[in-house]
């Protein structure tokens, strides 16, 4: 993991304020701890903050310590430990963050991480010429099954090529971000298998009723005769699953046969219990 350190003072705001209705939030917020623990709420705070601004400011960490009433060396470690808290400026319109954790990597990263230099710059944490593009590489972000993938915000953007993402990072320097769907960018429905179902292929209940309406309209009176499903049935000829045996009698035959291998493995030489006697 690279050092991470505050960005440099050139760049850095003179100060820095929640706005109305994001200090209202912040007041909720930490509301939501009990006396003397309102600390536990720095992560979202300075969440927050990084919303509002695009970027954990130094001035930012310096408000929400005295906001909590804690250290600033307390904040700043926060601040400077996860790597979800940006502590340069980043793109306005899109940072793009590509994650390179194996999945990704064998599917194809190394090639979205090449998009980015060329569409972006060279080098992660660097704004574009017109400051609304950047760029890093990150770890894991849960999404492995629809590798490769980036994240742009709070969305993601999977099974990604590198021709598609060139075309979403143009939406999101265009301004048009809310226009890309986020999610799978090929033809599937979330993680389901590419090509449509390779399992579970029986009817569904909603297809069921479909064909139960179409028998009816079709002017059939008697309803579609659907076959019991056989799954999970076990296979086996033990009288405890034959469904040809009833309950009550089966029972009546097991308990007289228990009671005789009991009576014939019991230890004679030992006296027989007492029965317990309620008081
Ligand atoms: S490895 Fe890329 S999302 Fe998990």
């Amino acid at each position: 993991m690279s050092v991470r350190r505050l960005a440099e003072d050139t760049v850095q705001p003179a100060t820095f304020a929640f706005n109305k209705e994001n200090a209202a939030w912040a007041k909720a917020t930490i509301n939501k701890y009990p006396k003397g623990r309102e600390q536990s709420a720095v992560i979202p705070l300075l969440m927050r903050a990084q919303e509002q601004d695009g970027w954990v400011t130094k001035a930012a960490i310096e408000s929400v310590a005295d906001m909590l009433g804690m250290p600033y060396i307390r904040v700043l470690e926060v601040a400077t430990f996860y790597t979800q808290f940006q502590l340069k400026p980043v793109g306005s319109r899109a940072h793009v963050q590509v994650c390179g954790t194996t999945p990704c990597m064998l599917r194809g990263a190394e090639d979205l991480i090449k998009v980015c230099k060329k569409k972006i710059a060279a080098e992660p944490f660097t704004l574009n010429e017109g400051g609304t593009l950047s760029w890093e590489e990150v770890e894991c972000q849960g999404a492995c099954v629809n590798a490769p993938m980036v994240m742009i915000f709070k969305d993601t953007f999977e099974d990604l090529t590198a021709e598609r993402l060139e075309e979403i990072i143009d939406q999101f320097e265009a301004g048009k971000g809310a226009e890309v769907k986020p999610g799978p960018q090929i033809d599937r429905i979330y993680s389901a298998p590419i090509g449509g179902l390779t399992t579970l292929q029986v009817p569904q209940p909603e297809e069921k009723k479909s064909a139960v309406r179409a028998s009816k309209s079709a002017g059939g009176d008697k309803a579609v005769s659907v076959p019991p499903s056989n799954a999970a049935k076990p296979k086996t000829a033990s009288d405890v699953t034959n469904p040809t045996l009833k309950t009550p009698a089966t029972a009546k035959e097991a308990s007289a046969r228990n009671a005789k291998i009991e009576g014939e493995t019991a230890d004679k030489s030992k006296p027989a219990k007492k029965p317990r006697v309620k008081r």
